[in-house]
């Protein structure tokens, strides 16, 4: 599965939503996660995320985003269409500590 990881909150671009040929992500207020028994592995989310907050669970230290992705998918409605940014996107992509901030 892939997976939407921390650098997504408080920007969320939802360009990812528009290729995903099983409309497996879900929004939440400040970000979207992927559900992970939904997604087919096919990646062509990846290189579309401008905040590069999309990755497979391949790479190492990936299961807690995995629980993650799939504990709010589960809460939070699908999302298919394109939206605008949030307001501050360009200026918080990158920012440390958001998970934190968001969800503890
Ligand atoms: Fe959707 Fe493919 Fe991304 Fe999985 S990897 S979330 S199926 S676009
Ligand atoms: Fe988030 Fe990137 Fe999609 S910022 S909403 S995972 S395009």
């Amino acid at each position: 599965t892939y997976v939407v990881i921390d650098n997504c909150i408080a920007c969320k671009y939802t360009d990812c939503v528009e290729v995903c040929p099983v409309d497996c992500f879900y929004e939440g207020e400040n970000m979207l996660v992927i559900h992970p028994d939904e997604c087919i592995d096919c990646g062509v989310c990846e290189p579309e995320c401008p905040a590069d907050a999309i990755r497979p669970d391949t790479e190492p230290d990936m299961d807690d985003w995995v629980e993650f992705n799939r504990k709010y998918s589960e809460k939070w409605p699908v999302i298919i269409t394109k939206k605008d940014p949030l307001p501050d996107a360009e200026s918080r992509d990158g920012e440390a500590g958001k998970r934190e901030k968001y969800f503890s």
